[in-house]
């Protein structure tokens, strides 16, 4: 018997043993003021095992103000081969459907829900997102972006909502704390459900509109230290996804 502490304070019991993915990891603390010195961060982290496996980190890049962010999944071989998102054959199709909304790659930010590379290509655990999410949500402060496109389903339990099904909510702006986002199918389901291409590409036409309402802010000059050091948390913690079993 072990029990789990719900939204809210509630404390619940549950029987049998306490399962690998509710438990948690060493916890981050960032106290980074910049995206530079939060990648540093990110490439010294020990704090899940997937940190042990990695051989790099990748914290994410792009332009700091341009106020569109994407966030993926976790990175592949590939990305873990050379420190850097999305930059396989499902980076080429979100660079591509942004080509055609008049955006470059480079003038958005792209980054992941995990910064380590999952065994096997696997999605991440909710023990593991849940200790990489201080450097996510950190991310977002510093960006404080005007839209947050999540891809796939890891960004949009973890920042949206636990129970959202993407087929239902994709190409829907939605609030949270404060935050637009807006929930997309991740690129590499597209290369595998062609019939979904339809989809995305009405979804990334959002973005190409939102990128066109306001022009992006002049970037920062390197080593600007703009922040307070507390960054509230997002949304709930995801231990109820995670009491699922997922
Ligand atoms: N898939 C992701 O979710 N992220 C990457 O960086 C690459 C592929």
């Amino acid at each position: 018997m072990w029990t789990v502490k719900r939204a809210g304070g509630a404390r619940v019991k549950r029987a049998g043993k306490r399962k690998f993915e509710s438990c948690q990891f060493s916890t981050v603390v960032t106290t980074a003021y910049t995206m530079d010195e939060l990648a540093g961060e990110i490439r010294l982290c020990g704090a899940c095992p997937l940190s042990k496996k990695r051989k790099n980190a990748v914290p994410g890049e792009g332009r700091l103000r341009s106020g569109i962010v994407f966030v993926g999944e976790a990175p592949g071989a590939k990305e873990d081969a050379q420190g850097r998102p999305f930059i396989g054959s499902a980076g080429k199709l979100l660079s591509g459907l942004l080509k055609i909304n008049g955006i470059l790659r480079e003038e958005v930010f792209i980054t992941n829900t995990v910064k380590c590379r999952p065994p096997g290509n696997r999605p991440p655990k909710p023990a593991e997102m849940n200790a990489c999410r201080p450097y996510l949500e950190r991310q977002l402060h510093i960006l404080k972006p005007r839209l947050v496109c999540t891809l796939g389903n890891s960004p949009l339990h973890a920042l949206v909502g636990a129970g959202l099904n993407i087929s239902e909510v994709h190409g829907k702006i939605t609030e949270v704390g404060g935050i637009r986002f807006l929930p997309l199918y991740h690129p590499a389901a597209i290369l595998y459900r062609r019939r979904l291409m339809v989809e995305m590409e009405k979804d990334f036409k959002v973005i190409g509109r939102i990128a066109r309402e306001a022009p992006a802010a002049p970037e920062p000059p390197s080593g600007e230290r703009p922040l307070p050091n507390e960054v509230p948390p997002l949304v709930g913690h995801i231990e109820e996804w995670a009491d699922r079993g997922r």
